[in-house]
C-alpha cells in the first residue's frame, strides 16, 4: 500500500517536474511541498517528535519510489534522514525535541556535514575546529560537498575538539543556517542530481552553545560512522529507484519501437539484456531490504554485528547495479536514449553519484573487507 501511494504521487507530481529540476539546476520546492503534504519528506522521524515513525524498510520504499521518478527529489527524505540520525543515535532528549519536530512538520530540512576539501574518504583527517569558550564552542573550517546546503536550516557538523586524539578527538554539533558566521559556497556544477544543491558550508567564528554538541566530546566520528551504517541503506534505495525507473522506461520503449518490421523487444539479444537488468536489480533490492531490516533492529537497540557489512554491501551492490542498468537503458533506446527528450540519460547521469557519495564503492569494499577480516 505504501509503495502504491508513493508511486501514484511520484507519477503524478514528481516525474513531470524531474526534467526541469535537472535542466534548470533548481531545488524542486514544489515537490518538497507535495512531499510535506503527504508526510513523506522525513518519514523516518519517530512519532515522539511528531514524525510519521516509518521503519527503515518503509523509508527505503519511499526513497525508492521517489527516486524512480526523480533522483534529486529522493534526496529530500534521504538527506533529512542522514542529517538527523546522529541526533537519534546520540543526542540529548532536549536536542531531539528542539530539532526533530520542525523537520517532522516540514518547516526545516537537515543536512550532514562530514566531508572537507582535503578529507573525503579519509574523513577523520578533517581540519574544521571547534574550540570551547566558556559555555560555547567556536567553529572554524570549510565543509565540502554538502547536499542540500543552503536549503537546509540545520546541519550536523563534525569538527575537531582535540587535535591530539585523531578520530577520538572529533565531536558532532548542530549548526543552524542562521548562526552568525555560517555561509555557503557557490553551487557545484555537477554531472547529475542537479536538482539537489551541493555546496560548501563555510564556518567563520561560528559561536554556538555547548549544549548543541551531539553526545559526548570525542564521540563525533563514531556517531558519524554509525549514522552511515543506517543511511548507506537509503542511498542503496535511491540507486534501486533510479534503476527501476530506467528499466521500466526501457521495457515500455522496446515494445513500441519497431525495426526490421517488428518491435525491437522481439530480438533475443535485447531480451537477454532486459533479463540481466531485472536480475541485477532484484538481487540488489533483496540485499537492501535485508540491510534495512538489520538497520531497524539496531535503531531499536538490538546489537546487530553485521549491520556495517550489510549496509556497505547494499550500497555497493545497488549503486553498481544502477550504473549498469541505466547505461543499458540508454543502449536499449539507441540514439533517442542519448538525448534529453527521453529520461534515461538523466537517470544514467544521476546513477553515477550513488557509487561515489556516502563513501565511494572502493571505501565500501574497504569497510566490508575489514568486517570480514576482523
Ligand atoms: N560504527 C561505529 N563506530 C565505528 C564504525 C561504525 N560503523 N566503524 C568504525 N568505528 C569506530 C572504530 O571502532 C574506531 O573507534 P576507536 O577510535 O575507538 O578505535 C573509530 O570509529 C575509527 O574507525 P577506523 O579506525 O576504522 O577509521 P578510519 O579513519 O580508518 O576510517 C573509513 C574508516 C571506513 C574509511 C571511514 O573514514 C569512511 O567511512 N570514509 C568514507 C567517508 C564517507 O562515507 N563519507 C560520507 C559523507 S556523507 C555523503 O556523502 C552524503 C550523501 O550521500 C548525500
Ligand atoms: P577521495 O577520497 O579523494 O577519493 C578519490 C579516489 O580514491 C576515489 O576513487 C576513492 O574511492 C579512492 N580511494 C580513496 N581512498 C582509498 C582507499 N583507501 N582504498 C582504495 N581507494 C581509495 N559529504 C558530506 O559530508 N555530506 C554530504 O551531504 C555530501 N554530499 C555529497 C554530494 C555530492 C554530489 C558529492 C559529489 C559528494 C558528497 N559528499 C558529501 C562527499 C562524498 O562523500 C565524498 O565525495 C566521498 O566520500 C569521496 O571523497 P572525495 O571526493 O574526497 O574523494
Amino acid at each position: 500500500m505504501l509503495r502504491e501511494t508513493v508511486r501514484a504521487l511520484a507519477d503524478e507530481k514528481i516525474a513531470p517536474r524531474a526534467a526541469a529540476a535537472d535542466e534548470n539546476e533548481e531545488f524542486p520546492w514544489e515537490v518538497y511541498k507535495d512531499l510535506v503534504a503527504a508526510d513523506l519528506h522525513a518519514v523516518h522521524v519517530p512519532e515522539a517528535y511528531g514524525g510519521a515513525g516509518a521503519d527503515a524498510l518503509a523509508t527505503v520504499i519511499v526513497i525508492e519510489e521517489v527516486a524512480r521518478a526523480c533522483a534529486s527529489s529522493s534526496l529530500i527524505p534521504a538527506v533529512n534522514k542522514l542529517g538527523t540520525v546522529p541526533l537519534l543515535l546520540s543526542a540529548s532528549e532536549e536536542l531531539k525535541q528542539r530539532y526533530l519536530t520542525p523537520v517532522a512538520r516540514g518547516e526545516a530540512m537537515f543536512s550532514y556535514a562530514l566531508s572537507e576539501p582535503e578529507a573525503g574518504s579519509d574523513a577523520a583527517s578533517m581540519k574544521t575546529r571547534a574550540v570551547r569558550d566558556g559555555d560555547h564552542y567556536v567553529l572554524n573550517g570549510t565543509k565540502m560537498w554538502i547536499t542540500n546546503a543552503g536549503v537546509s536550516e540545520y546541519y550536523t557538523v563534525m569538527a575537531v575538539t582535540d587535535p591530539s586524539a585523531g578520530g577520538r578527538g572529533i565531536s558532532a554539533f548542530v549548526v543552524e543556517k542562521d548562526d552568525e558566521g555560517v555561509s555557503f559556497g557557490p553551487k557545484e556544477k555537477k554531472l547529475g542530481i542537479k536538482g539537489s544543491p551541493t555546496r560548501q558550508v563555510i564556518l567563520e567564528n561560528v559561536r554556538i552553545p555547548a549544549s548543541r554538541m551531539i553526545g559526548e566530546p570525542g564521540t563525533g566520528f563514531k556517531t558519524a560512522l554509525a549514522t552511515l551504517d543506517h543511511t548507506r541503506v537509503t542511498i542503496a534505495a535511491q540507486a534501486l529507484g533510479i534503476a527501476q525507473g530506467a528499466l521500466d522506461y526501457a521495457l515500455g520503449y522496446v515494445k513500441e519501437r519497431k525495426q526490421f518490421g517488428k518491435p525491437i523487444a522481439d530480438f533475443q539479444g535485447l531480451q537477454f539484456m532486459l533479463a540481466d537488468m531485472a536480475m541485477k536489480l532484484e538481487a540488489a533490492r533483496q540485499l537492501t531490504y535485508a540491510a534495512a531490516a538489520k538497520s531497524e533492529l539496531a535503531m531499536n537497540g538490538t546489537p546487530v554485528k553485521d549491520l556495517t557489512f550489510f549496509s556497505s554491501a547494499a550500497k555497493c551492490a545497488a549503486s553498481d547495479a544502477a550504473m549498469e542498468i541505466t547505461v543499458d537503458a540508454v543502449q536499449l533506446l539507441g540514439g533517442y536514449g542519448y538525448t534529453r527528450d527521453f529520461p534515461v540519460e538523466r537517470m544514467m547521469r544521476d546513477a553515477k553519484i550513488t557509487q561515489i557519495y556516502e563513501g565511494t564503492n572502493q571505501i565500501q569494499r574497504v569497510v566490508m573487507a575489514r568486517q570480514l577480516l576482523k
